[in-house]
């Protein structure tokens, strides 16, 4: 139960507004809105942890499922240290396919591994600060 009518936020969705160019043909590589459009991928990942952290914090009791620039298991990691429930994957599934799913997933078991870390509430939420 938490103060707010819903249970969980999405965040972020591809950030605007971007503009891709293939200079060998001088033309806008994507269709419509004459080439304009929202960016994901590697580009918006600082944006995307920002958010999903300030989520997390500012509202307490509601799951955050993260998106933005996740093709590993070091960004999934990374997600659910900011705070993530659950990892959304969208330019790396497009390059990559439904395999990406099984190695994202195998690269964070080895992770945790490593970290010696048994379950995600192990870390979720747990981002250090330098801050004093
Ligand atoms: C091929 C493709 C299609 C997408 N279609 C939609 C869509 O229909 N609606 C939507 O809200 N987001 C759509 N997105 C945005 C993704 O859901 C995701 O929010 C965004 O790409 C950022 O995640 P990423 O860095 O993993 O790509 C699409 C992304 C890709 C790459």
């Amino acid at each position: 139960m938490n103060d707010f009518p819903l249970s969980f936020v999405t965040c972020v969705n591809s950030i605007g507004n971007a503009l891709f160019i293939d200079p060998e043909t001088e033309s806008v590589v994507i269709k419509p809105k004459q080439g304009f459009g929202g960016i994901g991928g590697d580009y918006i990942k600082p944006t995307a942890l920002a958010n999903v952290r300030q989520f997390y914090l500012r509202l307490k009791g509601i799951d955050v499922v993260a998106c933005g620039g996740v093709k590993s298991g070091v960004d999934a990691f990374e997600h659910i240290l900011c705070g993530a429930t659950a990892i959304q994957v969208g330019t790396q599934l497009m390059k990559e396919g439904t395999k990406c799913f099984e190695r994202i997933s195998k690269e964070l078991s080895n992770l945790m591994e490593n970290k010696g870390y048994k379950f995600l509430s192990d870390f979720r939420g747990k981002l250090k600060s330098l801050d004093c």
